[in-house]
């Protein structure tokens, strides 16, 4: 048993949608959650550029003395080399290949869309890992820049009307193609679950990369022995890199849960992670 947190990130809120069905799964289990609100979209920033974030954040969650490693985050799971994610101290996951098995997994016609950040359609982490699985599988990928702002300005509420457009604006791009699965190729995108299931008139199957990855994750720590050995609930610690009153007024809505009280601003440019005095 091991009763040291799990530690979980993303550029921003976005990977609370793992967060959330890691609580569902392991309630016992302690998280820390870093987003970097203040530095966010990663997902049209250059590699090195989101290569460099990631290890800053992964120092910082490293400090926490977390068991392991989850980039909630498509972006930063499409980036970071195997190199790096392979020689860390403690097991690494991403959402990719989760994500990938269960489209794999769920697709009959072998036509699968991808929405994602500009920098994961364009690094085809998501259709590289489709092909490995299913070689003849047509994978249509659409990137959806507008939505990460749209999710961290707290766009979320399922009759949102300018949420409503820019879904359909995008998706508009998959309908010639016949897809049957969609991967929510950014964290971010399940919290518009709702909307992008009814603009897709429920016709298309869903795979949520956070989901997908919780339960990897549950299979992983069951599996090595590393569950936490604690009887009463885990508990969340939240840091991020601006206003901890933003992040916590979408993260609260979407966790239906109150975090101010657990919720720290952190820099982690200048002292990785020291929080201000
Ligand atoms: N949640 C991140 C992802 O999964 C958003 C990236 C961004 O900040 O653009 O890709």
């Amino acid at each position: 048993m091991d009763n040291r947190p799990i530690g979980v990130f993303d550029s921003g809120v976005g990977g609370l949608t793992a967060l959330r069905e890691i609580k569902a799964l392991l309630p016992h289990e302690d998280i820390v959650y870093f987003g970097d609100t203040g530095r966010l979209p990663y997902g049209s920033k250059s590699r090195d550029t989101i290569i460099r974030f990631a290890q800053q954040i992964i120092r910082f969650l490293l400090s926490k003395d977390v068991k392991i490693l989850v980039a909630a985050c498509g972006t930063i799971s499409s980036t970071l080399p195997a190199a790096v994610s392979e020689n860390l101290p403690v097991p690494y996951f991403g959402v990719v290949e989760p994500a990938a098995q269960a489209a794999c997994a769920l697709s009959q016609n072998e036509r699968i869309g991808v929405i994602a950040t500009k920098t994961s359609i364009r690094n085809n982490a998501y259709g590289r890992a489709i092909h490995t699985i299913r070689p003849k599988a047509r994978v249509f990928g659409c990137a959806c820049p507008l939505l990460v702002p749209l999710v961290e300005d707290n766009h979320i509420a399922g009759d949102d009307p300018i949420a409503r457009m820019i879904v359909s604006y995008y998706l508009e791009n998959l309908r010639p193609h016949d897809i049957d699965t969609l991967i929510l190729g950014c964290t971010h995108y399940p919290m518009l679950y709702d909307i992008i299931n009814e603009t897709l008139d429920y016709s298309v199957t869903l795979v949520d990369p956070g989901r997908e990855t919780a339960r990897c994750v549950q299979t992983f720590l069951t599996m090595h022995g590393m569950l936490s050995a604690r009887e009463e609930r885990g508990k969340c610690s939240y840091y991020m890199t601006d206003s901890a009153e933003d992040f916590c007024s979408v993260a609260s809505i979407f966790l239906s849960d109150d975090i101010r009280k657990d919720a720290r601003q952190i820099d982690i440019t200048e002292s990785e992670g020291k929080e201000p005095s």
